[in-house]
């Protein structure tokens, strides 16, 4: 049922391509133009008259919502605020007239983003569901639903539910921008025509594995890694971080890459690694000066970029590339080669890959 591979994780990261094409499915024709209004209860009025986001979600979910905040507040121009569902439904939202609630969930049925979903609703506000599950709870209890076709995720660390989720933000955002006449037509064509090409860039990616596997080697033995990057390099940061520490066990965090010299810096010792991702063009020498700060310390540096992009080789260890794609569309590309590195060294470990101690797949607790 593994179908050849060692683990249902790794099958799982290898099934990504066609989970990206599923979910793209017949949501873009091959002129560029995206159109999900049959699946939505929206009129484009609605769509017009948004003036607020909020997107709540757990773990993964959480950080794929975060991508989808950049891609929204980009794109979309609306703002965006991104919580945590256990945090969300304390902390007193703040509702305005039109605000959407966007909730992500692969399972469908973790708590603490269903009882975010009714407390949205309670205050009146209409709530979008990005999810993996038909007939999930958070499926018919929410107003809308734009279904991620990944197929059944069984290992406990999400991988192609995450980019899946991604692939439904980058719909979302293309048809509300779309709608709003946010951005010029011709420029969110062009987008969305390079969104069709990113399951073969994932598959290409995925031929990368070996080198991951001796990277891994590199890092199997310590006790703490850091991940830094800037914009959307943070936010696929924290998911690479979450998956290395559920699978691995070695503690490891992300951080924004400016905010290191605020505190972090401190923990860096000789040897430390370090993944720098180095994907978002107009942030590039910044985030360089940041590796050069850790490399100053001794750090070992894993650094990644789009091919050919950016003079990175002379300031890092090892050097990973994905496609040259629009700064925008990195984060689905990027995370595969994160998601393999956990994978491996995991491997290296001898943990229990699919199923971590003390987690389980679906969180049905609050
Ligand atoms: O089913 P959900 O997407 O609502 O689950 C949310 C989190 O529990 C989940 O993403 C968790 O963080 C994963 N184990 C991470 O790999």
């Amino acid at each position: 049922e593994r179908g050849g591979f060692d683990h249902f994780m790794q099958k799982e990261i290898y099934e990504q391509p066609q989970a990206i094409r599923d979910t793209l499915g017949g949501r873009i024709d091959e002129n560029g133009n995206v159109d999900i209004r049959a699946e939505l209860t929206f009129s484009d009025r609605n769509v017009c008259d948004i003036d607020r986001v909020h997107i709540v979600a757990c773990g993964t979910a959480s950080y794929a919502g975060m991508v989808g905040k950049g891609l929204l507040e980009q794109l979309v121009r609306v703002p965006v605020e991104w919580d945590i569902a256990s945090e969300y439904r304390y902390k007193g939202p703040i509702f305005t007239e039109n605000t959407l609630v966007i909730v992500v969930s692969q399972s469908g049925e973790t708590a603490d983003t269903l009882a975010a979903l009714r407390e949205a609703q309670r205050n009146g506000a209409r709530v979008l569901a990005i999810t993996n599950v038909v007939g999930s709870s958070i499926a018919r209890e929410a107003d809308d639903v734009l279904y991620t076709w990944a197929g059944p995720e069984i290992a406990v660390a999400s991988t192609k539910a995450y980019t899946s989720q991604l692939i439904a933000f980058y719909l979302i955002a293309l048809h509300f921008a779309r709608v709003r006449g946010a951005l010029p037509q011709e420029q969110l064509r062009a987008l969305a025509v390079q969104l069709r090409q990113l399951p073969e860039q994932a598959e290409r990616l995925l031929a990368q594995a070996g080198k991951l596997r001796e990277m891994a080697r590199k890092i199997a033995r310590h006790a703490h890694v850091f991940y830094i990057g800037r914009g959307l390099d943070y936010a696929v940061s924290l998911e690479g971080s979450l998956k290395l520490k559920e699978i691995s066990y070695i503690h490891s965090e992300a951080y924004a890459a400016g905010e290191l010299k605020h505190g972090t810096l401190a923990l860096i010792e000789e040897g430390t690694p370090v993944i720098a991702l180095a994907t978002q063009r107009a942030l590039f020498g910044k985030t360089l000066s940041n590796v050069k700060e850790v490399k100053a310390r001794g750090a070992y540096v894993i650094g990644l970029r789009t091919e050919g992009n950016g003079e990175l080789d002379s300031s890092v260890d090892d050097l990973l590339e994905i496609p040259d794609v629009h700064p925008l569309l990195t984060p689905p590309l990027s995370v595969v080669l994160l998601q393999l590195l956990a994978y491996y060294t995991a491997v290296l470990r001898g943990n229990d890959v699919d199923k971590p101690r003390n987690l389980a797949k679906s969180v049905t607790v609050e």
